[in-house]
């Protein structure tokens, strides 16, 4: 039972399952040639094969008698990172960070330490020098006596010294680069990535140090990284947005001391990333003109309303199939908004070329989002601007009825904070008390709508 024994595996490179044998095309994801193989050492002594919270026996224990202490935080200073977080960082927790990059991991990261001077950091990076984190501490125009910084890939090393130093919250950036001496393979290979986060996780609930570990992601989600990791890990904060664009949004995907779903935006300027407090008024950018093809959203991420702008634009068809295209939207949801207006209201956007946008660059999964998508779509396709001070929240049925949507109150509270005069929701939306401040429309199906919009 105490023998180990060394055999080989193979990994899909793209989204990290293993298999016993090669195979052309992962039977998981689907993606043709991204089989590597690796040696892993099973048994008792494997590495990773065991792995406890500290100071928990491993006896079976019943529920009733554990403990039930609050558990202990950390603040970053930043306000927005804390409560996506849940109230700071847990001790002993791993953070991932994923992002594209250029994104702005690295500066965040900097950033709160930086924020937070008393804190004792270490920054650990394997992508800067140190000269070039100091360049880059200076631009965000903080000094902090505590962080430390050290330029350093190999993992041995690392945690050894973090061990000494001891720091109130250790950074290490980015999972890519770092590498286990144990592991027989390339830094950033997918044994590796596995193998850096295992080992983080290990000293972090040992020490009990909170650790933010960054990681790369592109796109098409093409490297292997955090997609493999978020099973390993406590938080997977993950940062979206258009790298051109000013407006960086931080969501919460997974937090295991938290909610999920919740999300920051933080604006990206020349000294760092600044904290949008109230979203609503950065995202909707001054649409004093009357443009078609824009249509204000009342949407809720995670616990916080807040407004939005759609954008659309259909336009005939050039070429012989139409072309349907979304930046921020699910595009299978589109085309069966699109199919709806068609059946259901008599449309006809078959011919035609239909682009979304979801402005600021934000991704959205609220389905209250589909009654602004359907009217930026509408009033682009009739060239009908929609009044600045009008904003929608409904969800789209199959058969063209629009459907309630949770919290309605709240959003409604929300628009009329911003200034808006106008709310369109389905009819079988329920109020506890009258929205004060602005007008509810209530409209129970497309043609409804269409009647009350387009006249
Ligand atoms: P970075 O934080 O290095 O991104 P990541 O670590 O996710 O790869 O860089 C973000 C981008 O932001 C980079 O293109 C430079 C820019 N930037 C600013 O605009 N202002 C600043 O103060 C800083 C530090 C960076
Ligand atoms: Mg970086």
């Amino acid at each position: 039972m105490a023998s180990t024994k060394t055999k080989t595996v193979w990994f899909c490179s793209h989204c990290g399952n293993e298999y016993s044998k090669w195979l052309g095309r992962c039977p998981a994801c689907g993606e043709w040639n991204t089989f590597v193989e690796k040696e892993v050492v099973t048994g008792p002594a494997g590495k990773g094969a065991r792995m406890s919270v500290p100071g928990e026996g491993r006896k079976p224990l019943p529920l009733k008698d554990v403990s039930t202490t609050q558990e202990d935080r950390v603040s970053l200073g930043s306000a927005e990172v804390d409560r996506l977080l849940g109230g700071g960082i847990v001790k002993g927790s791993l953070v991932l960070m994923g992002g594209e990059p250029g994104i702005g991991k690295s500066t965040l990261s900097l950033q709160l330490p930086l924020h937070r001077p008393e804190l004792k950091t270490l920054y650990v990076t394997g992508e800067e020098s140190v000269k070039q984190v100091k360049m880059r501490a200076d631009r965000l125009g903080g000094v902090a006596d505590n962080c430390l910084i050290f330029s350093e890939t190999d993992m041995g090393t690392i945690l050894e010294e973090a061990e000494k130093v001891a720091p109130d919250l250790m950074i290490v950036d980015s999972v890519q680069t770092m590498y286990c001496a144990a592991v027989d393979s390339t830094a950033g290979s997918v044994s590796q990535i596995k193998e850096v986060a295992a080992e983080l996780l290990r000293f972090a609930k040992s020490s009990g140090i909170p650790v933010i570990l960054i990681g790369h992601i592109t796109k098409e989600g093409t490297i292997a990284g955090p997609k493999i990791l978020e099973h390993i890990v406590d938080v997977v904060l993950q940062f979206e947005g258009e790298n051109r664009g000013a407006y960086r949004v931080l969501r919460s995907i997974k937090n295991r001391f938290g909610s999920t779903s919740e999300l920051a935006v933080f604006e990206m300027t020349g000294t760092g990333l600044r904290e949008v407090a109230n979203p609503s008024e950065m995202l909707i950018p001054m649409h004093e003109a009357g443009l078609s093809g824009t249509a204000i959203s009342a949407m809720l991420d995670g616990n916080r309303p807040f407004l939005f702008e759609v954008q659309a634009l259909v336009s005939s068809a050039v070429y012989g199939t139409a072309q349907r295209s979304a930046t921020g939207f699910d595009v299978r949801r589109l085309n069966m908004l699109l199919a709806v207006l068609e059946r259901r209201a008599g449309f006809k956007l078959g011919q035609k070329d239909v682009f979304l946008n979801m402005a600021g660059g934000l991704r959205i999964t609220d389905p209250a989002c589909d009654l602004a998508v359907i009217v930026a779509v509408l009033s682009s396709n009739f060239d009908m601007p929609i009044p600045a001070d009008v904003c929608f929240a409904g969800e789209v049925g199959l058969s063209g009825e629009i459907r309630p949507v949770s919290q309605a109150a709240r959003r409604a509270v929300e628009a009329a904070r911003v200034g808006f005069k106008r709310i369109f929701v389905s009819s079988y939306t329920h109020f506890d008390q009258k929205p004060q401040g602005i007008e509810v429309v209530k409209v129970a199906d497309i043609p409804a709508l269409v009647r009350a919009l387009f006249k």
